[in-house]
């Protein structure tokens, strides 16, 4: 069969080169792609929010199943757009629909998901202009700091984490006054909770689920987890402090409540959900929901999946997923993402990218990479995933940071301490 893949980053290069393993695959294309999905893809140049496109290049390349792997097409509505179109609805779409893309698209729903069905998260108040006294008074009976959520999409920058009450209630206003566009038009006021995060990470067809390994992502742009936030430095899989027990919570408290619940409120739900979690004493909590995979988590859970994905991805388009065999390898597998100096603030691009060809014993997911006049140049803030396996977490990362090394362009960075223990 021929499969469309939606997205340009490394999460989408791992994805393809996953996909590629499948026996049932003939043609991948990517839209639109990067320098490294050209290498084991066709490259389609249109961007993945343009739907009109996207069933122009169905229907050419005679595809047979489109995977979403950003959030943009999926929250903007793909799949409503493919159920809705005569000749697109015969044809499997792996993202969930608008409705349920609300668990991302806004943390107000996801709150109110969350409390509807006993899944535990952090203590919270929405509010708007109308009831900005009431999120003053709710933030009175918080302890410092206090954290502010944008309730729509901003492009991973719509929380704020502050200490100062005065600070936080004058965020709060500008926010509601549009800080972060209509996204801030409402607000979520949170309490704080202490604790290590980790990603989770299953596929399902509305019925049924299967769980993918887990990652922990390495969000801070500086060494022990310091400075910028930005869309994650590296990750690793295993996680050293997810053992059975601490799993079977995950399962039973978090999981079956939220499968449940969209059975419960149908909402049909087809395609990944990221559980953003955070241990707390040894108890997890939901942090947030995203309704697709993580990046650079795909880049590690890519590596220890072990099962034919199309198999999985047939599983949800023809709800059997209940029949699929799912295997995860034992061993460690880590990333380390190069990115281009300055990034997650201000950066340059279309440096030419040297050393790709030296790499040895590490898989190279691209990021921010394209095509110029036979070069490989960088085009993003995160540029190239350095990912390994080993039978240690350390074996693992020896080999990516050696790669790391090698691969160079003009200002890159990485952290040198991806994969230490926080706790
Ligand atoms: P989110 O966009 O909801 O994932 O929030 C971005 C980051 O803010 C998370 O990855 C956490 O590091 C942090 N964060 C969000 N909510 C909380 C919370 N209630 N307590 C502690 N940290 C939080
Ligand atoms: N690495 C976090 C995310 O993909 O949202």
């Amino acid at each position: 069969m021929n499969i469309l893949l939606l997205g340009s980053g490394g999460r989408e290069h791992a994805l393809a080169w996953k996909i590629s393993q499948s026996p049932k695959v003939r043609n991948i294309f990517v839209a639109p792609g990067n320098a490294g999905t050209s290498l084991l893809a066709t490259n389609l140049n249109f961007v993945s929010s343009d739907f009109e496109a996207v069933k122009a290049a169905v229907v050419q390349n005679k595809i047979s199943m489109v995977v979403a792997g950003a959030e943009e097409p999926i929250v903007n509505g793909i799949a409503d757009f493919f159920e809705n179109d005569d000749f697109l609805k015969h044809i499997p779409i792996i993202a969930p629909n608008k409705r349920a893309a609300q668990l991302e698209g806004s943390k107000d729903f996801a709150k109110k998901f969350m409390m509807r069905h006993n899944i535990p998260t952090a203590r919270y108040l929405s509010v708007n202009q109308e009831n900005i006294d009431d999120g003053i008074e709710f933030l009175k009976t918080l302890q410092p700091p206090f954290v502010l959520k944008a309730d729509g999409l901003a492009a991973g920058k719509g929380v704020l984490i502050l200490n100062d009450f005065e600070q936080t209630v004058d965020q709060l206003q500008q926010m509601l006054d549009g800080k972060f566009g209509a996204a801030s038009q409402k607000v979520v006021i949170e309490e704080f909770l202490n604790g290590i995060e980790c990603s989770f990470f299953v596929i399902t067809d509305g019925k049924n689920y299967k769980i993918l390994p887990e990652a922990k992502d390495y969000k801070r742009i500086g060494e022990k987890d310091t400075g910028l936030n930005t869309g994650g430095m590296g990750a690793v899989s295993p996680v050293s402090f997810v053992d059975n027990i601490f799993l079977q919570k995950i399962e039973n408290q978090i999981i079956k409540p939220t499968i449940k619940g969209l059975i419960d409120e149908n909402i049909k739900y087809k395609g990944f959900i990221f559980f953003g979690l955070i241990n707390v004493n040894g108890n997890p909590y939901v942090i947030e929901y995203n309704v697709r995979l993580g990046d650079p988590e795909t880049e590690v859970v890519m590596l220890r999946l072990k099962s034919d994905i199309v198999e999985l991805f047939e599983g949800v388009a023809n709800e059997n997923l209940d029949e699929k065999e799912i295997e995860i390898l034992s061993q460690y597998a880590v990333t380390v993402m190069l990115v281009s100096g300055g990034y997650p603030q201000n950066y340059q691009t279309d440096k030419e990218i040297i050393g790709l060809d030296k790499v040895e014993g590490s898989i190279i997911f691209h990021a921010g990479t394209k095509e110029k006049d036979g070069k490989t140049i960088t085009s993003g803030g995160r540029v190239i995933a350095v990912s390994s396996y080993g039978t240690t977490k350390n074996a693992a990362l020896e080999l990516s940071y050696r790669n790391a090394k090698i691969i160079d362009f003009d200002k890159k960075y990485f952290r040198q301490d991806i994969g230490f223990d926080l706790e």
